[in-house]
């Protein structure tokens, strides 16, 4: 079995801050895109080419699980091949599933493809309890019938039947779980209350070309018409919007001019909303985005995260560092996990002044960070305290390189591009 890479290396980023960030940069294809859509390769027995992949670890323990599974997977540099054909195992090892939370997903594909599959249940994580209930009821309402026990679940769909599935809460991995089953079920599915996050509307993109026939995704009503069989296919990854977003706010934090090339303006309208409030100019072409920061950033009063196209949940923490410089008080309510603080503590140790209650931030700006040791905790957070370093004085040491690299293509060399001080530790 291939050997999965670990969270447990702990090597680090120097960051000497103060320098303006100045340049271009572009952004690459989407993680949260990439996993869903490498998941739903084994919904052909047809040779998949995905192109614009990020080389990121999480995209790394995908390609590992879709070995296991038996799939023949080749990466050349931003190119994945996959040849399903071979994909012969309808169970998901446990190791896998527990360091990979995304492999959740397989349980939609491995139903449409084996008519059943087996996971671990992937518990919590870094930023929450993320429960699976929704994926799970709407999975039963297409007539799965699903068992759970001993922390494993069993899921057997013989017989998959389209449904009128409502979700209590628009859920990205739900919906896409859904969709995977349903996309060979007999008979029409509609989700009502579906995620509307682009990453979700990528992921139909690809099942479409490949013989699928959806509608309605990146809306909260998606229709699903069951098919037969689903064909080999070529295709494009989407922007990773989180990642241009980070560009963004780290343009901000240090006062710089950065343009960002291969986005869609529409998925960073919320980000740059809130960068407009706090005194940055931005101007949009029709793939790219400029941002220039004042000096001293303006109070961005309230940050809301919500369900796209909410302010993402993935640019809080970012934001919260952006805040913390900025001038005036910002209250960050994070309304999509309930454990997503983490980097708060970290920030302070650079002397930003955040309170924190329940789900509430108020993040007080300072006129000036300082260089600390900090710890990424998760990816996002991690990433911030990256940004807070390049807006710091003195040197920074953020450990948990790890947690960056899950979803950051070498963001050292990249930030390195557009002027920043950065580099890589042990
Ligand atoms: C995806 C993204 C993640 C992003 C999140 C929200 C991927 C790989 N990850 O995660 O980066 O932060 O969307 O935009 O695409 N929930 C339940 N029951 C369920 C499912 C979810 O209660 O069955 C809750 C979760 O605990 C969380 C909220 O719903 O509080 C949102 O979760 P969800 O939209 O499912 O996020 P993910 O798909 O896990």
């Amino acid at each position: 079995m291939q050997q999965l890479k670990e969270v447990l290396f702990m090597s680090m980023l120097l960051v000497r801050g103060g320098r303006p960030l100045a340049g271009e940069i572009e952004v690459y294809g989407a993680k949260n895109a990439v996993l869903p859509i490498l998941a739903a390769s084994i919904l052909t027995t047809e040779r998949v080419i995905l192109h614009h992949c990020p080389k990121l670890l999480d995209v790394e323990n995908m390609v590992a699980i879709l070995r296991t599974l038996g799939a023949h997977v080749q990466v050349e540099g931003s190119q994945i091949t996959i040849d399903p054909q071979y994909a012969h195992s309808h169970e998901m090892p446990e190791e896998l599933s527990k360091v990979m939370r995304s492999s959740i997903f397989m349980l939609g594909a491995l139903i449409s493809r084996f008519k059943q599959a087996w996971v671990t249940h992937p518990g919590g994580c870094e930023i929450g309890l993320r429960p699976i209930d929704l994926h799970l009821k709407g999975l039963r309402e297409l007539n799965v019938f699903v068992r759970e026990e001993h922390g494993a679940i069993h899921c057997q769909g013989d017989d998959v039947r389209g449904a009128s599935i409502t979700l209590d809460y628009p859920s990205v991995g739900a919906t896409e779980n859904i969709m995977m089953a349903a996309v060979t079920a007999k008979g029409t599915t509609v989700i009502h209350n579906a995620a509307r996050e682009p990453e979700v509307a990528d992921l139909a993109g690809f099942i479409n070309t490949m013989g699928g026939k959806i509608r309605g995704a990146g809306t909260d009503c998606i229709r699903i018409e069951g098919v037969e069989n689903l064909h080999g296919t070529e295709y494009t990854i989407m922007p990773d919007r989180i990642v241009a977003g980070t560009y963004m706010a780290a343009a901000a934090i240090t006062g710089g001019d950065v343009t960002i090339r291969n986005i869609i303006p529409a998925h960073q309208h919320a980000v740059a909303a809130k960068l407009t409030e706090a005194g940055c100019i931005i101007d949009w072409k029709q793939d790219t985005v400029r941002v220039r920061a004042p000096k001293r950033l303006r109070e961005m009063n309230k940050i809301d995260t919500l369900p796209y196209p909410g302010f993402p949940t993935d640019m809080q923490a970012q934001m919260m560092a952006v805040a913390s410089v900025a001038s005036g008080t910002c209250i960050i309510t994070e309304n999509v996990f309930e454990n997503r603080f983490k980097h708060a503590g970290e920030l302070a140790r650079m002397g930003a002044n955040i309170t924190i209650k329940d789900r509430i931030a108020v993040v007080r700006g300072v006129e000036q960070l300082h260089g600390a040791r900090v710890e990424a905790k998760d990816l996002r957070g991690g990433a911030a305290l990256v940004l807070a370093g390049l807006a710091a004085k003195d040197e920074t040491m953020v450990e948990g390189l790890c947690y960056i690299e899950r979803g950051y293509q070498d963001l050292a060399a990249e930030l390195a591009v557009l002027g920043a001080c950065i580099e890589k530790g042990d």
